[in-house]
């Protein structure tokens, strides 16, 4: 296992801490809202096409993806790197209990070795590739690519970071957040992107925010908040703060996928400011 995946698994994924906080899920953990996954159960079915039955891979725990999945009678392999989170994102399943249900501990950059090339129809993600660093994207895309059988499917979220040319305040983050304009997810995004904390949180060289060193400056926030909110912001916070996300501009995203994959969709959420930073793509494989 490689140093920086060992050093995540002791610094975050494998903290129980950590695995009870994203384990709850809904709007204080990072797990996709109702509307966003109206999407992905879109790009599902245009993915399924008119084939009977899929082979699924998921990357991550993803409660929510693998009961999709299996809703639609997929057999469905999850591989999560944190056995602790796995066992508790499994648990708070609808359909943990079918036999298509399976999961595996692994590294998703070792898939190659342990799963079957040329073998699964759709891969699902949620912000997964924003846990890679930047220089194992390309091996990442690679490995998806060749697991994937011909003309197959990826579906992810994931968060691309276009600096913001002009700063905005707290204040306009928190009345978009008040008035529906955004998640809580999104806020707390909002604040790292587009305000003056983005450089202190955003390493240019890796291209990495390190949530870290900017949360205690978020907690100031959440007199802002109402009860409810507050309570789910502090959940939230409590598993940024071990977080990192690797992310690049839109531009470079799609550059760098674009060598492996046809970007056939992207779903964005209208209503809501930072979806547009974090849109759902549907990806076919590039022969
Ligand atoms: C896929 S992201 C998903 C976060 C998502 N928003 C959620 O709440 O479901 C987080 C998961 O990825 C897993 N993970 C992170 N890096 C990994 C890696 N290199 N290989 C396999 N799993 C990894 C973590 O253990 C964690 O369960």
């Amino acid at each position: 296992m490689e140093k920086y995946t060992r050093e995540g698994l002791k610094g975050g994924w494998g903290d129980m801490k950590i695995v009870e906080a994203r384990s709850k899920r809904g709007p204080g953990t990072s797990a996709p809202i109702e509307e966003e996954l109206e999407i992905y159960e879109e790009f599902f079915k245009i993915a399924i096409g008119n084939k009977k039955k899929t082979r699924n891979l998921v990357l991550g725990g993803t409660p929510e993806l693998r009961d999709l999945a299996l809703k639609y009678g997929s057999e469905t392999i999850a591989v999560d790197i944190s056995p602790k989170l796995l066992l508790a994102l499994t648990n708070v399943m609808e359909h943990k209990n079918e036999d298509n249900n399976k999961f595996m501990i692994g590294d998703w950059l070792d898939m190659g070795k342990f799963l079957q090339r040329n073998s699964f129809d759709i891969i699902l993600a949620d912000l997964s590739i924003n846990n890679i660093p930047f220089e194992k994207w390309e091996s990442l895309f690679n490995t998806l690519k060749k697991l994937l059988k011909k003309k197959g499917y990826f579906i992810i979220r994931h968060i691309n970071y276009n600096q913001s040319k002009k700063f905005k305040d707290y204040k306009k983050i928190i009345d978009d957040f008040n008035s529906g304009k955004n998640t809580l997810l999104g806020l707390v995004f909002e604040c790292g992107f587009c305000t003056g904390l983005s450089q202190k949180a955003y390493n240019t060289n890796k291209k990495e925010f390190v949530w870290k060193s900017v949360i205690d400056e978020l907690n100031i926030l959440k007199d802002m908040l109402d009860k409810k909110d507050a309570v789910n912001f502090d959940n939230l916070t409590a598993h940024a703060k071990y977080h990192t996300s690797i992310a690049t501009s839109e531009k470079e995203f799609h550059k760098l996928i674009r060598k492996y994959f046809w970007i056939k969709k992207i779903g964005i959420i209208n209503r809501l400011v930072f979806s547009h930073y974090m849109p759902i793509y549907l990806l076919r494989t590039r022969c």
